[in-house]
């Protein structure tokens, strides 16, 4: 798995160019992205500037010599590469198991080619198996999980460390248990209408190519 994932990662930095804004994901799959960008950095003289969708990718690139802006810094950002959870047959997806889904979904929306690096366990059917990740405020999560509760998404709290786990943006993770998401765009809108929901990792139709790896090699999915 993790050689499909190295593989990914390497054929994805293939779209970088010299010049560009590139959004750096999260994740063990973004990692080898971002460690082959830094690689062409040092050794080709790649001249970019990355803006990062969480705090320990951010770690990594300055550790790679990679410059670094924020997302306020740039009107736009060229190309983000970064990993999904799940993506079904009509690209939608599920993000943030690593807990970054809103950074990621920030950095995304004003990217003009988003890019999905994946193994291929991750081309489901449909989403749901994958718990869908909610980034929830603080002030009066509990409300809400009891809500979640009672609608029957069987919610947990993320922990990391066993405490309750606090994203880059201060927020907590509420992870619904649904199985099967029958309409992610419906489950979507519903998401986004909820008070104390600050971002869901639903990415419905936001992907324009998906690089997948698998036993067979590398296939890229133009979307
Ligand atoms: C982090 C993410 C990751 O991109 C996603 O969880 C995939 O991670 P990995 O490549 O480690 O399987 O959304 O919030």
């Amino acid at each position: 798995m993790t050689a499909f994932k190295e593989l990914v990662g390497i054929e994805a930095a293939k779209y970088v160019k010299s010049g560009m804004i590139v959004g750096l994901g999260t994740g063990s799959t973004a990692y080898y992205f971002v460690e082959e960008l830094g690689r062409r950095v040092k050794e080709e003289g790649l001249q970019i500037t990355a803006v990062t969708t969480s705090s320990v990718t951010s770690t990594q690139a300055t550790r790679l010599g990679i410059p670094l802006k924020g997302i306020d810094e740039v009107i736009s950002v060229d190309l983000t590469v970064d990993g999904a959870d799940e993506i079904d047959p009509s690209f939608n997806g599920i993000k943030g198991g690593g807990g970054a889904l809103l950074m990621e979904k920030v950095v995304a929306t004003y990217t003009k080619e988003y890019i999905w690096i994946v193994d291929e366990s991750k081309m489901v059917q449909q989403l749901g198996a994958f718990k869908l990740p909610v980034e929830v405020v603080q002030y009066g999560a509990e409300n809400l999980f009891r809500h979640f509760k009672a609608k029957g998404y069987q919610p947990t709290f993320r922990e990391k460390d066993g405490k309750r786990f606090v994203t880059d943006m201060q927020n907590f993770i509420i992870d619904l248990d649904l199985k099967k998401i029958e309409n992610p765009k419906v489950l979507a809108q519903e998401l986004d209408a909820t008070v104390g929901v600050v971002e869901h990792g639903l990415f419905n139709g936001m992907v324009n190519k998906v690089i997948v790896g698998g036993a067979e090699g590398v296939r890229t999915l133009d979307v």
